[in-house]
């Protein structure tokens, strides 16, 4: 048998895809000493894990990553809790708040990081963009003051490099641990002042949300909102890392989808499917439960592999190659972001951001393609994609022709 490469070593995080091939072909239900996981790669086990029809998995074993920089977040919530936690905040990202509320938020933010740089001829569309972009959005939802983003920022680094510490390295433990008292910090007092003085935004919005008596409490809020940050702020950073990377790539898709804006929405469901920027995402089991013929005890983690069961040749025909035009895609409308891919997960869990992140994709994808004639990536760079658990460009160096207004 072909030996299959440790997903925790430096050749899996390099490529991770041959890996993928050769345990969805040769192991594909294996046991993961290190994480203490069994883990699937194929398309139909991670979809019937993801929509647990039977009610055979939770999600308690989050608790010790998220815990110590969030707080108990909606992730971590399983059964009735978890559907009246998500029957409070979902509203709120979608139909007529979407419309109305955010996406002049979307628009604005996306021209004000694109202003800083149009006129230069070239940019990182990850250091001056992408890693910026959903996190100013979420800050300007919230209603927090613009003075406060840069905070936010750093808040944002220092979480999402806890949540990546692999190597478990006691500095980004110590920053990640302190994050949330400063967080905590900064947000109780805001979210009390909220309460008495209710606006128009996303935090006012989670204040007032209400559904049968039963509302969120400041710390349930603010343990959100801190979720957000990683949630909403890193996946989408990579997404748009990811489309921008896809397309400098395959410049004939590029010049098509500059040419006809409507297969931006393709684009990003082909991304998402080749590239998704959450490669891996746990369950834990609550019943004994078969998958690809094996046998798991109750009690035990299990790893799905977005990464590889969206390129499983089972699903997908000719799956390693990046075709905003395959027709075994299924993409987002304007009012479902559901689609056939995993990178959203599927069921309970499925993204409550994914309508927020297509409309931040779509928007900032169209923005920067008029700011950007003749886009082409920098002489000699090649896009590199780094991460195990979350997977993505770090950077992405451009030329283009600056336009004067
Ligand atoms: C859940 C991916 C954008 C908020 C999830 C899950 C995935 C995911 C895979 C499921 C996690 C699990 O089941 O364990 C993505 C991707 C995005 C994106 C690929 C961008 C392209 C966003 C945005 C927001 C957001 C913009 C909000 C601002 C959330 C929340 C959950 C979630 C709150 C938890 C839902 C629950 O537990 O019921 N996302 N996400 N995401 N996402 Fe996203």
């Amino acid at each position: 048998a072909q030996q299959v490469p440790d997903i925790l070593s430096p050749e899996f995080a390099a490529d991770p895809y041959p890996a993928y091939r050769v345990m969805r072909d040769t192991a594909p239900l294996i046991w993961h000493e290190a994480t203490q996981s069994y883990i699937v790669s194929r398309y139909e086990d991670v979809e019937r894990v993801f929509k647990d029809k039977s009610n055979e998995f939770t999600t308690e074993n989050y608790d010790w990553q998220l815990e110590p920089v969030h707080g108990k977040t909606i992730l971590q919530l399983s059964g009735r809790e978890h559907a009246v936690r998500r029957a409070l905040v979902a509203p709120a990202f979608r139909g007529r708040d979407l419309q109305e509320k955010f996406l002049p938020v979307i628009e604005r933010n996306s021209r004000e990081l694109i202003d800083a740089f149009r006129h230069t001829g070239s940019a990182d569309l990850v250091t001056d963009y992408a890693t910026r972009f959903p996190v100013n959005v979420i800050a300007d939802m919230l209603g927090l003051d613009k003075a406060d983003h840069p905070r936010f920022h750093r808040w944002y680094t220092a979480v999402i490099a806890f949540l990546g510490n692999l190597s478990g390295d006691p500095e980004v433990t110590e920053a990640g641990e302190r994050t949330r008292v400063e967080f905590a910090e900064y947000m109780l007092p805001i979210i009390r002042e909220r309460r008495g003085n209710l606006g128009d935004d996303l935090l006012s919005t989670l204040c007032a949300a209400e559904i049968d008596g039963v509302r969120m409490s400041d710390e349930d809020i603010k343990a959100f909102c801190s979720l957000l940050l990683a949630a909403g702020g890193e996946t989408t950073d990579k997404a748009i890392a990811g489309i921008f990377a896809n397309l400098l790539l395959h410049p004939d898709q590029l010049a098509a989808v500059r040419e006809d804006r409507s297969l931006i929405p393709r684009a990003f469901a082909e991304t998402l499917r080749y590239t998704p920027p959450v490669h891996m995402i746990m369950r834990q089991t609550a019943t004994e439960v078969t998958l690809s013929g094996g046998t798991i005890p109750p009690g035990t983690t299990v790893t799905c592999l977005i990464g590889a069961a969206n390129r499983d040749e089972n699903r997908y025909r000719d799956p390693d190659r990046f075709d905003i035009f395959r027709d075994d895609l299924t993409t987002t409308t304007a009012f479902t972001a559901a689609a056939d891919h995993l990178a959203f997960a599927l069921g309970r869990h499925f993204c409550v951001g994914a309508l927020l992140a297509k409309a931040e994709v779509e928007i900032g994808v169209d923005q920067l393609l008029d700011a950007m004639p003749g886009l082409r990536l920098a002489d000699g760079f090649d896009p590199v994609e780094q991460g195990v658990f979350t997977r993505g460009p770090q950077s992405l160096p451009v030329r283009f022709t600056p336009v004067t207004a």
